[in-house]
């Protein structure tokens, strides 16, 4: 059976080969709505790049991070002895010895009880330093991807751990020029918080990884053969969101029905909005307000006269995105709108 590969992110690629074709100088974000694709992009990166980087993933999506244990546990990848008995010295044998499916910060098991007794977290960071700059001075170089790091955007370790993290990236980015790092998040508003940080003005780059546009998703769909009426539909009710297209790809595949498909992921959007409301009766009216902007436009300028706290509620809700570096915002999706749409018609 025919399956969803993945589709052009010709430009995206291109600005993180870029960056990473130079020397490691800023932090970047790369944000963009929930779903449009931004993990599936840096695994395709991955994928793709030379042996002259090495890559170190690490995905704090679905862990729990509530304390230092807990954080050190989802750095490293903690090799076990029996695996890695020839490691005996520290650095030299591990940039050689390592797997490369290996995604997590290398350490053999002794020396991870070893080092992380005492619970510092600047000993943690003075071990990922070391390692990257072994991976840099044998000729690979280092690449730092943390995908949700909004999880751990509360977590306090003796002061708030994300400043440090933040020192931490800025040390190996622009100071020490060791490794690229880049964080990842869907989470606008954490991103709005870390785009007006002062501490990282000046050190930090934005990278926008939106639903696909038009042309784009009118590729997409050009490719598994949906005929014009699908392809209206499918652009129609799920915009350029990867995750809805490949449903709608999928029912084409194993031949089921676009249309009726399609209505159902509306209905469902719809439900949960009545929900919310139902669920939020205080605010509902000034929801329903806020979110009449929608009525006529897709995407709206942020102006002072919006009321912020329940923008940000709706953000948390994820029916809206805000956009911190274009001051925009806009649905989640094209399925949001339409249901946003809807249920205004009848409020
Ligand atoms: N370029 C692409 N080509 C084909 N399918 C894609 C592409 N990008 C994303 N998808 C599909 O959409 C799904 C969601 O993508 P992904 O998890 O990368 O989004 P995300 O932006 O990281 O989401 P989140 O906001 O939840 O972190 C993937 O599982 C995949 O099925
Ligand atoms: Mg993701």
């Amino acid at each position: 059976m025919m399956e969803v590969t993945f589709h052009n992110r010709e430009l995206e690629m291109k600005e993180i080969r870029d960056i990473l074709g130079m020397k490691p100088r800023l932090i970047t974000f790369i944000y963009g709505p929930i779903n449009s694709g931004k993990t599936e992009l840096i695994n395709q990166l991955v994928e793709q790049l030379p042996e002259d980087y090495k890559v170190f993933y690490i995905n704090l999506r679905g862990r729990f991070v509530s304390n230092y244990d807990d954080f050190i546990k989802v750095l490293f990848d903690v090799e076990h002895e029996a695996r890695y008995e020839r490691i005996k010295e520290f650095l030299g044998p591990i940039v050689n010895v390592l797997p490369e499916s290996y995604y997590g910060i290398p350490i053999p098991k002794d020396m991870f009880l070893k080092l992380f007794r005492e619970k510092e977290v600047e000993d943690a960071f003075v071990y990922i330093e070391t390692v990257l700059r072994a991976f840099y001075e044998s000729g690979r170089a280092p690449v730092l991807v943390i995908d949700e790091l909004q999880v751990i955007g509360d977590l306090k370790i003796d002061g708030l751990l994300i400043y440090k993290l933040f020192n931490f990236f800025v040390r190996l980015t622009k100071e020490l020029h060791l490794a690229h790092v880049f964080v990842v998040t869907s989470d606008s508003l954490f991103l709005e918080q870390v785009y007006s940080e002062a501490m990282l003005e000046g050190r930090s780059d934005y990278l926008l990884v939106d639903d696909f546009d038009y042309e784009t998703t009118s590729v997409f769909l050009d490719k598994y053969g949906l005929n014009d009426t699908e392809k209206e539909r499918a652009l129609e009710y799920c915009g350029g969101k990867p995750v809805y297209l490949v449903k709608l790809v999928n029912t084409k595949i194993s031949g089921g029905n676009i249309a009726a498909k399609s209505e159902r992921m509306l209905e469902e959007e719809i439900s949960k909005l009545i929900f919310m409301l139902a669920r939020n009766k205080e605010v509902k009216s000034d929801i329903v307000e806020l979110l009449s902007i929608f009525a006529s436009v897709e995407k709206v300028k942020y102006s002072d006269n919006m009321d912020l706290d329940l923008l940000s509620f709706l953000v948390r809700q994820n029916i809206l995105f805000i956009d911190p570096v274009e001051r925009t915002i806009k649905p989640q999706s094209r399925l949001n709108l339409l249901a946003i749409r809807e249920v205004l018609k009848n409020a």
